[in-house]
């Protein structure tokens, strides 16, 4: 018998929870995608390199093309300059981006704080380049970092803290003084950073995302990961990039060269062609989810359940304190098997959750029909 590297993994529980919508039918608002199509001329560029462009390797950092057009995406829409030689690896997906980074961090015996709760990536990742990660919670109302509490957590061991902003599960968002904390604790312990910025673009109500490319102190140490599958609506394409200074990128590309070598080609090829002639489409994307998250709100408004809008992502939380005690992963399979709406409870991202929390996550990514269905069948509970 293999003698398991990760021996408490599972399935994760969007692979599970959208298993279960369909076995049973329900309205999947568990899983973090968009069941509307993606850009037209996107999807209509890949195909056109599949049919009569490159299908052999890229270049192991990416496609020069799109790496130039995502530099100059962050001159315009970050104020932030780079390299795109030395400091841009494209990568396949945001998930590939973290684990480079994290097994070009962490050495046996590192530690390495993570914010819960917290995408169930990061530490399977750590475990198995031999660190630990250390579980600092959020604050329990309003998902904000308790920067004392983190400092508290580090010793001369920490090598490495990940944030994640606009945050999954709970769609909360740092703010610049954040970010001026974690540069303040990052530089005085001379941490690396990961910053899961994979939703930069979704961010609401007119608020900015802040990333840690735009502080002097964090760009210096930190590796800044994105994704295409969120920004263009293309999660199966399995594409994203990460940012960080020339020595850590050096570091990154080590590993990646042999967990992946490269990013797919014609991907890379549609999606430069896409955001050189539309540069501006990512700008906009908050409008039009906003929209969708204040339908699924109002929608929501006779039900039992309690909200505070998303300040980020796709994901809406609901607060089901007045209407069950059960525990969120008991009450998610009756949701979806008695009222045919299937979530995510959030306890599962968290190494002890919190035992008075009562909270889902739902996915508002969808078309408008399955939203105002899927808050009908929640109004009447
Ligand atoms: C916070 C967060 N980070 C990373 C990812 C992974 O992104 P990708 O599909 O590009 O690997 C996701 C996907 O859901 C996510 O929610």
């Amino acid at each position: 018998m293999l003698h398991s590297k990760l021996p408490d993994i599972g399935t994760n529980i969007f692979s599970r929870m959208t298993a279960l919508a369909s076995e049973c039918g329900a309205i999947n608002l568990s899983q973090g995608f968009p069941d509307f199509p993606a850009p037209q001329a996107l999807r209509e560029a890949m195909a056109r390199h599949a049919m009569h462009g490159h299908n052999q390797y890229a270049p192991l950092a990416g496609l020069p093309a799109l790496r130039e057009t995502l530099a100059s995406q962050l001159v315009n829409d970050r104020g932030v300059d780079c390299d795109p030689d030395t400091e841009i690896t494209v990568t396949p997906g945001a998930t590939v981006a973290i684990y480079c980074a994290i097994t070009a961090c962490v050495h046996p015996g590192d530690e390495v704080i993570v914010l819960d709760p917290c995408y169930d990536s990061y530490e399977p990742a750590i475990t198995l380049s031999g660190g630990r990660a250390v579980h600092v919670p959020l604050d329990a109302q309003t998902f904000t970092p308790d920067w004392d509490r983190i400092e508290s957590a580090v010793n001369p061991k920490t090598r490495l803290i990940i944030v994640n902003s606009p945050h999954n599960p709970t769609g909360a968002v740092l703010s610049r003084h954040d970010l001026r904390c974690l540069e303040t604790l990052a530089t005085r312990h001379d941490l690396y950073v990961i910053s899961d910025e994979v939703y930069e673009y979704l961010v609401y109500d007119d608020a900015a995302h802040h990333s840690v490319l735009q502080l002097e102190g964090l760009r210096e140490r930190s590796f800044a990961v994105f994704s295409f599958g969120k920004t263009l609506g293309v999660t199966g394409w399995k594409t994203g990039y990460c940012v960080a200074p020339p020595a850590l990128t050096s570091e990154l590309r080590k590993i990646h060269q042999f967990v992946c070598f490269v990013a797919v080609t014609p991907v890379q090829q549609a999606i430069a062609d896409f955001l050189h002639s539309l540069p501006g489409y990512p700008g906009q994307l908050a409008e039009d989810y906003q929209a969708r998250r204040d339908r699924f709100c109002s929608a929501l408004a006779g039900s039992r359940f309690r909200l505070r809008p998303a300040a980020g992502t796709y994901f809406q939380l609901l607060d089901y304190r007045d209407i069950s005690d059960q525990p969120d992963t008991v009450l998610c399979e009756t949701l979806a098997r008695q009222h045919g709406v299937a979530c995510v409870p959030v306890s599962v991202f968290s190494q002890s959750p919190d035992p008075e929390q009562r909270l889902l996550r739902f996915c508002f990514a969808k078309q408008d029909s399955q939203l105002e269905e899927a808050a009908q069948r929640l109004c009447r509970i």
